[in-house]
């Protein structure tokens, strides 16, 4: 098939990577490949720290992509941070939300033990007081260097405007911004990170509450903690703000003390792509031409690999995961009562 791939965010060059390698003719189409939500996005591939309650199908999905994320880690040549992540929490309020995640691990059958201050120190002795902490095995990736891989796979393949010649089938993949009439399927929701640089960076990825105020510090290979995020309904274009920047900083240098001699490198922000049930629309839609791959929200790069393997068996014929699929959300009339913002697409 004749496949057009509308975004050159990591969810939409997965997708593309797995067509082109299904012998599918694929263009890509993006003005500006990679700078939205996967050019700030922190990379944790992290299904049971993400995992909450009432969130059942996200963590199942979460698991089947982290398990796919080795193998396709290798073959784009990429390092993932294979050391772990702690969930930690700062006073004893804090110690109860590390108590409630092992709670929901434990009940879809992840067990894990609650470590003490001494034991979370040994773990990772550059961290601050703690009441409680558990360790996961999630792991973490650049997604700024998975991006870069797939567009050097896809060369010539990406466009910043559609061809002339009409597709046998189009993907959406825009992240937060869908065209009509899928618009109102996805509104954002700001995250605003701090990348900072520092001699001494966690050896685990760390993952906390401070005083009630979640805040997560990923590090990089060469000494750059991505910390984020905040998490934010709004309306206007995603910026970095003044208060968000010391949300997170605020409880990053109570949870690493050292990071007050960080280097500040950016204060960045763009907005995650969420779907009323906060799971991604993977398939076909009521336009027999028009498939979607979007509505990541928290979780565009976990997902990413899965994604492209779910999408390319819809696109193929395969009847689709009925969690993700987009018509769960659709009628002919295409309900978009959720909107707030969008634009057409290249
Ligand atoms: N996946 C982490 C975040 O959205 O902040």
């Amino acid at each position: 098939m004749r496949v057009h791939v509308l975004g050159a965010g990591i969810v939409g060059l997965a997708c593309a990577d797995e067509l082109l390698a299904r012998g599918h003719d694929v263009t890509v189409v993006d003005p500006a490949p990679g700078s939205g939500a996967s050019a700030v996005a922190a990379g944790m591939l992290s299904p049971a720290g993400e995992a909450w309650f009432g969130e059942a199908d996200v963590l199942g999905l979460g698991l089947a992509s982290a398990a796919l994320w080795p193998a396709y880690a290798a073959g784009l040549g990429v390092t993932l941070h294979e050391h772990g992540t702690l969930v930690v929490g700062y006073d004893a309020g804090d110690g109860q939300d590390v108590e409630r995640h092992a709670e929901v691990l434990a009940r879809h059958g992840i067990p894990v033990d609650l470590l003490g201050h001494a034991e979370v120190r040994g773990l990772e002795p550059g961290i601050g007081r703690t009441s409680r902490g558990i360790r996961l095995d999630d792991r973490a990736v650049d997604p700024r260097a998975v991006v870069a891989s797939l567009l050097a796979r896809l060369r010539g393949r990406v466009r910043d405007r559609l061809p002339a010649a009409r597709p046998d089938a189009t993907v959406v993949a825009t992240g937060a911004l869908l065209p009509e009439p899928w618009t109102g399927l996805v509104r954002g929701v700001r995250g605003e990170v701090v990348r900072l640089r520092t001699t001494v960076p966690p050896r685990h990825v760390v993952r906390g509450w401070v005083a009630g105020e979640p805040v997560y510090l990923v590090p990089r290979a060469d000494g750059e903690v991505v910390v984020g995020a905040t998490v934010e309904e709004h309306d206007e274009p995603p910026a970095a703000t003044a208060g968000g920047v010391l949300r997170l900083l605020r409880p990053a240098r109570v949870l690493l003390p050292a990071l007050d001699r960080a280097e500040v490198l950016a204060c960045e922000a763009r907005d995650r792509p969420a779907t009323r049930d906060h799971l991604p629309l993977v398939g076909p839609t009521d336009d027999p031409r028009t498939w979607l791959a979007a509505g990541h929200f928290r979780h565009g790069v976990l997902l990413a690999p899965l994604t492209a393997r779910l999408l390319a068996d819809a696109l193929e014929g395969a009847a689709p995961d009925p969690a993700v699929d987009p018509r769960r959300f659709l009628t002919a009339n295409h309900p978009t009562t959720t909107t707030t913002g969008g634009m057409p697409c290249a």
